[in-house]
């Protein structure tokens, strides 16, 4: 066993809010002892999701009855073993799904089911979790993509949705990508961009696709989603990933109620399907679609983009107060790829002594 301080630093959900910065204090917080059964992790990165908001509000997830943790996938070191753990040893570096949503910390409990050992604590694993489970799984078995396809990614250069776009290509799909920015456009690897700040989704659409999209992966909402739906093709699946221009919304009652009267109409027309999605569902996928996309990863087959926060706002996002601008960051709407923090101060100074020696 090594050995763990006494004591760790955690974020606790304390007043139920989409704003996650006044919904969470930083605590320290007696260390977890795992149980049977589970492993104690050092945390060395987290992975911040779009739905970490509705958490903190109580939405998801969670019982709503404050005090909680929050946080859905980590990455880092085993530093105790508890008993029947037989596949998992102290030093080895594993990342995790976190059934218990309360990753922000320095160290975690978790049961040794929800690890997946990987070769080094790298932040590119994690982004294989949520983001890169929800993209394949969610494509494979929820669309039914299939080669020749027309499919439309929205937040495009999302955490999840930059791997979807690269899954879609991969299966012989054209794709279409949604976003905000010239420099997210910049390597997306689609076969046609929309940035929606200079173009009308829906005109676009309805204009270059006259016989609708076939798969459509909706992750905004509003608008948008009536706008997919209308340019659904012939036996389309419009996939419901999210809605995240609903999630900072304190009172969802208070959002505009869009008619969707017509929707039974509309899909019978066209023989098509609005899909609901949630990862979780659909666990039985996770150890082969993880094994997959770690080996292409490591071949160069699948790249995957991390958002430190280092080149998008200058200083990297690092310890608890580094998580709240992260989750910040990702809802200004101008990160790139896979939102990170990273939760180890020593590997943090190491990095920044190495960079300042130009090792790194
Ligand atoms: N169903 C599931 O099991 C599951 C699992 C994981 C994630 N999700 C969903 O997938 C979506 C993406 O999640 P993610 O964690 O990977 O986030 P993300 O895509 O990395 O970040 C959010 C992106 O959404 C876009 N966006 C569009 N409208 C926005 C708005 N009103 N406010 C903020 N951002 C807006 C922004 O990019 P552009 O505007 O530039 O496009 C922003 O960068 C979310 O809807 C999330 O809830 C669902």
């Amino acid at each position: 066993m090594s050995s763990k301080p006494k004591t760790c630093k955690r974020l606790m959900v304390q007043k139920l809010t989409t704003n996650f910065r006044d919904a969470v204090t930083i605590e320290t917080t007696e260390m977890c002892n795992p149980k049977n059964g589970e492993v104690c992790i050092k945390n060395k990165y987290v992975g911040i999701n779009a739905t970490d908001i509705n958490m903190t509000k109580g939405r998801y997830f969670v019982s709503g009855e404050v005090p909680f943790g929050v946080g859905l996938e980590g990455v880092g070191e085993i530093v105790e073993v508890g008993e029947g753990v037989e596949h998992l040893k102290v030093g080895q570096s594993v990342t995790f799904l976190n059934p218990r949503c309360d990753t922000y910390a320095e160290y975690v409990c978790i049961p040794a089911l929800h690890c997946f050992p990987v070769p080094e604590s790298d932040p590119k694993y994690l982004s294989l979790l949520v983001s890169g489970l929800t993209a394949t799984i969610g494509l494979d078995k929820a669309a039914r993509i299939m080669a020749g396809e027309s499919v439309l990614i929205t937040a495009a250069a999302g955490g999840a949705g930059h791997i979807a776009v690269q899954w879609a290509k991969a299966a012989d799909c054209h794709v279409i990508g949604t976003c905000s920015s010239d420099e997210k456009e910049k390597d997306l690897g689609c076969d046609r961009i929309i940035n929606y700040k200079k173009e009308d989704l829906g005109e676009v659409l309805a204009k270059e696709y006259p016989k609708g999209v076939n798969v459509i992966w909706e992750t905004i909402g509003g608008k948008v989603f009536d706008d997919c739906l209308k340019n659904l093709s012939v036996k389309g699946r419009l996939l419901i990933i999210g809605g995240i221009s609903g999630y900072k919304t304190e009172n969802k009652e208070a959002l505009i109620k869009r008619d969707l009267s017509s929707l039974p109409e509309q899909l019978l027309f066209k023989s098509a399907s609005v899909i609901g999605f949630l990862v979780l569902e659909f666990k039985e996928c996770f150890g082969s679609y993880f094994k997959f996309m770690s080996e292409s990863l490591q071949e160069g087959k699948l790249r995957i983009i991390n958002d430190d926060g280092q080149k998008s706002t200058g200083s990297e996002f690092f310890g608890m107060d580094g998580i709240i601008r992260a989750v910040e960051h990702l809802h200004s709407g101008k990160s790139i790829g896979k939102v990170i923090a990273s939760s180890s101060f020593v590997s943090f100074s190491w990095k920044l002594i190495f960079r300042r020696f130009k090792i790194l």
